[in-house]
């Protein structure tokens, strides 16, 4: 069998398996998560959030959205082979590009070294849609993970989101830094469902005052409701697990931050902490390429 033969059985059978797998019940539920500041644990809390989710029996796609970094890759020690640029400018399958990192958890990597920003030609950005789009009915819970601030790949996935975790850390410049989000994307679309993560807290009670001032000030000046979904620890489980390149939920089980992160996980699958309408995948693309439009 030549190279091109190999490759096309594997296509293929990736399809295959694929199509097997697609639940016409399932709504593939967008998530993104974001922050204002960067370095406040987004890509921790979105690998981590994954497995969490994976062990309540969710089947879970993380799309690593914060091009040319690979970070998602570190914090899991593994090297892909395809990522999503190759997917965009190689046209590939979504079903090529999809890797399996630690506990199986399925992955779309950003890829790394790249010089130049996402800006996406029109087409291009088509192509990702159209692919992204068969995730319909397979996951269901897509996950982007985005860098840090708002490019215009990362607003329009935010605003073409079902839920939009936003995470900030008690720092002041990183509180400013997250409302500038919320002001941004809200004047926007004014639909939005933000959840409010509080990462890196010493104890719990400084997180529920962070976020409940926070949820004010948004209340008061920009006249929008947003959820508080939570508040994360600080905790030394987490550099030690970034450092030996296995997510905490894997090799620190017991630490108060994973138990946090299972805790946050079942608030959300059972629902009681996010937004119970969700337009799934299909209703993101439909968003995103009416943003487009205008
Ligand atoms: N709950 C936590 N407790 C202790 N340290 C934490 C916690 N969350 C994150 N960190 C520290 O913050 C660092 C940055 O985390 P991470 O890479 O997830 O941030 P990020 O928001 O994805 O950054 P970027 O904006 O650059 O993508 C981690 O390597 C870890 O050292
Ligand atoms: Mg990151």
């Amino acid at each position: 069998m030549n190279q091109d033969q190999a490759h096309q059985l594997r296509h293929l059978s990736n399809s295959l398996v694929s199509h097997s797998q697609i639940s016409r019940e399932r709504v593939s539920r967008v998530v993104t998560i974001a922050s204002g500041k960067g370095g406040v644990g987004k890509s921790n809390f979105t690998i981590n959030f994954a497995l969490s989710l994976m062990e309540l029996g969710k089947k879970v796609v993380v799309v690593d959205l914060d091009i040319g970094m690979a970070n998602l890759d570190i914090l899991m020690g593994t090297s892909p082979k395809h990522n999503l640029w190759d997917m965009i400018r190689e046209q590939k399958s979504i079903w090529n590009v999809l890797e399996k990192g630690p506990n199986g958890l399925e992955y779309i990597a950003g890829g790394s070294g790249f010089q130049q920003l996402f800006h996406l030609q029109d087409e291009e950005r088509k192509y990702f849609f159209q692919e992204l789009e068969k995730l319909h009915g397979y996951a269901d819970i897509i996950l982007i993970d985005t860098g840090a601030g708002l490019t215009l790949e990362s607003q329009q996935c935010h605003l073409s989101a079902d839920d939009i975790i936003l995470l900030t850390t008690p720092e002041p410049t990183s509180i400013a830094d997250a409302y500038s989000v919320v002001k941004i994307l809200h004047s926007q679309n004014t639909e939005l469902s933000f959840q409010l993560v509080v990462n890196r807290v010493s104890r719990e009670k400084e997180g529920i005052e962070v976020a409940s001032k926070f949820k004010l000030a948004v209340q008061s000046f920009l006249k929008k409701e947003i959820k508080i979904f939570g508040a994360i620890p600080d905790d030394a489980a987490v550099m030690q697990a970034v450092l030996k390149q296995v997510p905490f939920y894997i090799s620190f089980p017991r630490a108060t931050v994973s138990l946090t992160l299972r805790n946050l996980a079942e608030r959300f699958v059972t629902g009681t902490a996010v937004s119970q309408e969700h337009k799934g995948i299909k209703g993101f693309i439909r968003n995103f390429s009416r943003l487009l439009r205008s």
